[in-house]
């Protein structure tokens, strides 16, 4: 890595590097260790897990898009107690940095009891609570979407935890500025942004909506600009520390986050066309950085703005 230092923190927590698999694009590490060390990336996030197990929405649950791709995978995940009891002891195997636990559910009571429950778990250093999943109907969606509720979800984490929490917001709401201080004046210790865009594809064949779920989360390099947008306006609105994330595919775009004001940056889909993306993100970093002209990644952040 030379002369630059990639490090930066979010709430406190130092991560070596910027570079983040996303929610849901990267499991709990298992597939990606089988590929390569881990221990490169700045930290992870794990998939969406809820108090119960969850198969997810049937099956078709994915379809491709220009430039990026529809899920409706419905958090499918193993519930938080198999998560601790199996995952957990995996992950500080194959990885000995932070873990950004994502946290889902389905009322408050449900975001709070999963949230305790990883009070003890040391590796998760920051919990990523889901208030923005576009595929569950009770779920997520309905949180994110309205000041009061994503309010209401804060504060009730906010209560059983001393990890700091990062709000995950949608961008399906016309003023995600309104949620972002929602979230910051309910004790928030920083936002994650965004989550996907609410979408469909019809089969012209059939006739038929391409995904069993009907509509799906669109992500990918499409939605970048919207996601970069997004990230600016909230960082003009409230002073957290923010986690940008949304069609990043290159160490270009890491820079380009971070100046319109992220401290850190997650890759979802791009993960899934290449494997190996967020290593060679990482390594490609150092030499974005020399010649962007700075010898701290970390100075990148909210560069962009007056
Ligand atoms: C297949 C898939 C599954 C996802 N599952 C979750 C999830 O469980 N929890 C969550 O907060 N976000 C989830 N997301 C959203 C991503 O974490 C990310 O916010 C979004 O895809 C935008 O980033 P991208 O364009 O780099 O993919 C998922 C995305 C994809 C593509």
């Amino acid at each position: 890595m030379g002369d630059v230092n990639l490090s930066v923190t979010l709430a406190g927590v130092t991560l070596k590097n910027p570079v983040i698999p996303a929610s849901g694009t990267f499991g709990y590490g298992r597939e990606f260790a089988a590929l390569y060390d881990l221990n490169i990336l700045g930290a992870f996030a794990w998939k969406g897990t809820t108090a119960q197990p969850r198969d997810g929405n049937p099956p078709p649950r994915i379809a491709e898009t220009p430039g990026g791709m529809l899920n409706a995978i419905g958090l499918q995940n193993p519930g938080i107690d198999a998560v601790i009891r199996e995952e957990v002891p995996n992950i500080a195997r194959i990885f000995q940095g932070v873990v950004i636990a994502n946290v889902g559910g389905f009322s408050v009571e449900e975001y709070a009891e999963n949230c305790r429950k990883l009070e003890d778990v040391e590796q998760c250093r920051i919990l990523e609570i889901n208030i923005s999943c576009p595929n569950v109907h009770a779920g997520g969606r309905n949180f994110g979407t309205d000041p009061k509720a994503a309010a209401g979800v804060t504060k009730a984490v906010r209560g059983v935890t001393r990890k700091p929490i990062f709000m995950k917001l949608t961008p399906n709401v016309s003023d995600i500025t309104e949620i972002a201080r929602a979230c910051a004046d309910a004790g928030a210790d920083g936002l994650c942004l965004i989550n996907t865009l609410l979408g469909m594809r019809i089969d012209l064949k059939t006739r038929r909506p391409v995904l069993a779920n009907r509509t799906g989360g669109l992500s990918g390099g499409a939605v970048f600009p919207v996601a970069l947008r997004m990230v600016w306006d909230v960082y003009e609105a409230v002073r957290l520390p923010i986690i940008g994330c949304g069609g990043v595919s290159s160490a270009e775009d890491v820079a380009e986050m971070m100046l319109a004001g992220a401290s850190a940056v997650e890759i979802g889909a791009a993960n899934l066309r290449n494997p190996y993306l967020c290593k060679e993100v990482v390594e490609a970093l150092p030499d974005v950085c020399r010649r962007l002209g700075v010898a701290n990644v970390a100075e990148l952040t909210g560069a962009a703005h007056n």
